[in-house]
């Protein structure tokens, strides 16, 4: 099963997702690859620096070009588990890697300057492909985290999970990882798997 986590917009919270949800499949006693197709690499960099047990049973490729996603997902078995952390910007390896997900996360943050470009990568999903946000860093007692959500239930756009504003999050590789986060993501993560078995 692969997981794309896909924006175009940069600092949405794609390496986050990534890495939780990468936890959270691994929690689940399978073994999970976690590609890193961002040049950033940002999401190696915290599988390197992760604790202890945060990330056990998962395991990092870097591939931050289109030749090395395609060997990276070529390489997977039909039982594997991957999550492929995608980089802001890059339309052409975002689409590649679109057109190999079983599922796709979205993440977003509430704000208006977020729609347009997050319709654009719905647009980029094929249609038979699942796709759900996520509200990363989410202030969910204000107005327009409220109004964010009515909207997308009326456009008919799925909302996996929210995601709480916490400075454990925030802190990423520095530190480990946060409990209420690692909750937040098991439920997204259920809601994915269970999108992708029933496509
Ligand atoms: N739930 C949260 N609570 C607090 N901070 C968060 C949360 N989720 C993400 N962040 C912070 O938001 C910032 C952007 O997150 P992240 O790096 O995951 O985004 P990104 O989309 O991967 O960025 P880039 O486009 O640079 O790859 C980071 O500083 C991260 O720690
Ligand atoms: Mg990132």
């Amino acid at each position: 099963m692969i997981v794309v986590v896909a924006a175009l917009k940069g600092g949405v919270g794609k390496t986050t997702t990534s890495v939780y949800l990468a936890a959270a499949a691994a929690s689940g006693r399978r073994s999970v690859e976690l590609i890193d197709a961002d040049p950033q690499a940002s999401a190696a960099d915290w599988w390197e620096a992760a604790n202890d047990g945060d990330l056990a049973g998962v395991s990092l490729v870097e591939a931050p070009t289109e030749r090395l996603l395609a060997k990276a997902v070529g390489a997977l078995g039909p039982d594997d588990v991957a999550i492929i952390d995608t980089p802001p910007g890059q339309e052409r390896l975002l689409g590649k890697a679109l057109d190999r997900a079983d599922v796709v996360v979205l993440p977003t943050r509430v704000g208006g300057v977020e729609t347009p470009r997050m319709e654009a990568v719905l647009e980029m999903v094929p249609a038979d492909v699942p796709v759900g946000l996520v509200i990363a860093s989410a202030r969910t007692y204000t107005r327009d985290y409220q109004d964010a959500v009515a909207a997308w239930a009326e456009q008919g756009v799925r909302v996996w999970g929210t995601v709480p504003e916490r400075v454990s999050i925030a802190a990423g590789p520095r530190s480990s990882l946060s409990f209420d986060g690692f909750l937040a993501y098991r439920d997204i993560w259920r809601r994915a798997q269970r999108a992708a078995r029933n496509r």
